[in-house]
């Protein structure tokens, strides 16, 4: 039996090794080339492109999805959606998820691959239905996880849900690479056993096993395997395409694409990797076998490089990653992949950072322990409950049973602002409030690319070698003076510069504990505050995170407004 390849080098693979910041003029001159391979799809679409997309390159996604589907006309176009998180990050209305799964298959998607984070059907639902409505192919998933309560019935009983609910195929999703040729080989055989559907295995090779586990897989009948072009495999991506098509040449698996075609097509993406060079973290690209120890997913390990870097604590990893399991224990061992994986990881890293467990607690992580992403696991423990949202009761219903249809209403919320200009402008803006009323004003500036070999010279962005920081005195008092350059090269003499007062100089300032943007401020000057009041949201880490007062008194002054970038150690209010 031929195994067939899946090629996630337009997704998963600049997902998992360059923060997902491959660029759609980058993908276009080989898109053709790769449709001539005979892949049984090309993954395109989904995860974290819509986020980076309209975040960091000033692209429209559905533009993107588009201009590739121009050059395709043999291969099927592939997507990972998360259920009823869609490609946001909480769960959407019905109605929300019926447009959006319409409009990507209408604009070109012929395979959706569904999953949902803690492996709750009922989040996957209505995705399903209305791919299989639209006459779309669905690919039920199955994430795969370690825990005392995933055990092979579990999966197998999931895959059977699934066969119910008409998937085409399967997909077991190996996000963090833990997945042992064994187990492979056991729970492939054990799904094949009571289902029918063909099976896709999806692998990252973090831990090293996963071309192993790719051979067994085979031995135990699986139908498709995921594979990344050379040049951006291995590491927190999947194992290399070439690599496994010469493996099983000449063996019953035998994928039969050619060899001379695809190394053309990877010379294209080893040019492009020089480029992307500035963004690849080292890191993401070696084998860790910690990940054995820890379970942390492809993509997660090079976030939590850049969320510490971001927070200036690139020293606390190690604590870090020894804090996941804990905090993964304690909310019922969910599977860590988008979006469980930034709760579970985002909150491992508050209690690091704040040097006290739970004393800082995300809205995602709350929503999650009242049930908002659908059923852990395991049962959550009372007391852990309780440290997180006091005496609530979670739900135990369908997270999206409780969400009014909001289409409609948030169509005219973005019409009045402005920002539409065609239909899927409205799921641009439902998924992203925070960031794409920006986007759709054309606002957003494309990141700067920073070629690795000038980032130890140039004078730029923020991310360079160089310090944008410094204290500067004027009169006997000092100041902080950051350069924030605006788009494009910039030298020191023309940057435009902020100067923020620092916290000595200001009475009763409460200081920003972390870098992020300001999504709403909760007070207003006059207000009488309590310590531990909620003073205003910071989004960082992808996360909405509530400033807590650090003591009480009447707010004097504030520094902040919304859309507003801070700093650690940035002063945002005066409460006296
Ligand atoms: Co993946």
């Amino acid at each position: 039996m031929k195994v067939k390849l899946t090629e996630t080098i337009l997704r998963d693979a600049h997902q998992s090794l360059l923060a997902t910041r491959m660029r759609t003029r980058d993908m276009i001159p080989v898109v053709e080339k790769l449709d001539q391979i005979g892949y049984f799809s090309l993954e395109m679409w989904g995860g974290a492109t819509f986020d980076t997309c309209i975040r960091y390159l000033n692209e429209d996604p559905w533009e993107r999805l588009r201009e590739l589907k121009k050059h395709m006309h043999n291969t099927p176009a592939q997507m990972l959606l998360r259920g009823q998180n869609l490609v946001g990050y909480r769960h959407y209305s019905d109605d929300v998820v019926d447009k959006f799964v319409t409009k990507a298959h209408e604009n070109g998607i012929d395979i959706f691959r569904i999953f949902d984070a803690v492996n709750d059907v009922r989040n996957m639902d209505t995705a399903i239905k209305v791919a299989n409505r639209e006459g779309a192919h669905v690919q039920g998933t199955v994430c795969y996880t370690i825990s005392p309560v995933h055990t092979v019935e579990k999966f197998v009983e999931l895959a059977k849900d699934l066969e119910q609910l008409e998937c085409d195929s399967l997909c077991i999703k190996d996000m963090a690479g833990l997945l042992s040729p064994h187990e492979a080989h056991v729970i492939i055989k054990a799904i094949k056993k009571e289902v029918s559907l063909p099976i896709a295995l999806h692998c990252h090779c973090t831990s090293g096993m996963a071309p192993m586990s790719y051979m067994a897989a085979c031995e135990a009948g699986v139908d498709i395997l995921d594979t990344a072009l050379s040049p951006l495999s291995g590491g927190t991506s999947q194992p290399p395409t070439e690599t496994m098509v010469a493996s099983l040449a000449a063996t019953p698996y035998d994928t039969g694409l050619d060899l001379r075609l695809l190394s053309e097509i990877a010379s294209h993406f080893k040019k492009l990797k020089e480029e992307y060079r500035g963004i690849l973290d080292p890191i993401s690209e070696q084998i860790d076998t910690n990940v054995l120890l820890y379970q942390i997913p492809g993509g997660m390990l090079s976030n939590l490089v850049s969320q510490l870097k971001e927070q200036n604590a690139l020293d606390k990893y190690d604590d870090v990653l020894a804090e996941m399991p804990r905090v993964r224990a304690e909310l019922g061992y969910p599977p860590l992949v988008t979006p469980t994986s930034q709760i579970v990881g985002t909150q491992a890293v508050m209690n690091v950072l704040m040097g006290e467990r739970y004393k800082v607690i995300p809205k995602e992580v709350k929503d999650y322990v009242r049930g908002l992403y659908g059923r852990s696991p395991a049962p959550i423990s009372d007391e852990i409950i309780m440290k997180i949202i006091g005496d609530e009761k979670p739900i135990t219903c369908r997270p999206a049973d409780l969400l009014e249809p909001e289409y409609e209403s948030l169509k005219k919320e973005a019409e009045d602002l402005g920002l539409v200009k065609k239909e899927e402008d409205v799921l641009t803006y439902i998924l992203y409030p925070a960031i794409a009323p920006k986007f759709l004003k054309g606002e957003t500036v494309e990141e700067i690319l920073m070629p690795a070999a000038t980032a130890q010279v140039a004078v730029c962005a923020p991310s360079a070698a160089i310090p944008t920081e410094f204290k500067v005195e004027v009169d006997g008092d000092v100041f902080n003076v950051k350069l924030e350059p605006k788009g494009g090269f910039v030298s020191v003499a023309d940057a435009p510069a902020n100067i923020n007062v620092t916290p000595e100089f200001v009475e009763g300032a409460v200081t920003a504990s972390m870098q992020g943007m300001v999504l709403s401020i909760e007070v207003e000057i006059g207000d009488t505050v309590a310590e531990g009041d909620t003073i205003c949201v910071l989004e960082a880490m992808k996360m909405e995170n509530g400033v807590h007062a650090t003591h009480g008194g009447v707010v004097k002054k504030i520094f902040i407004a919304d859309g507003d970038p801070v700093k650690i150690g940035d002063v945002l209010m005066a409460i006296q």
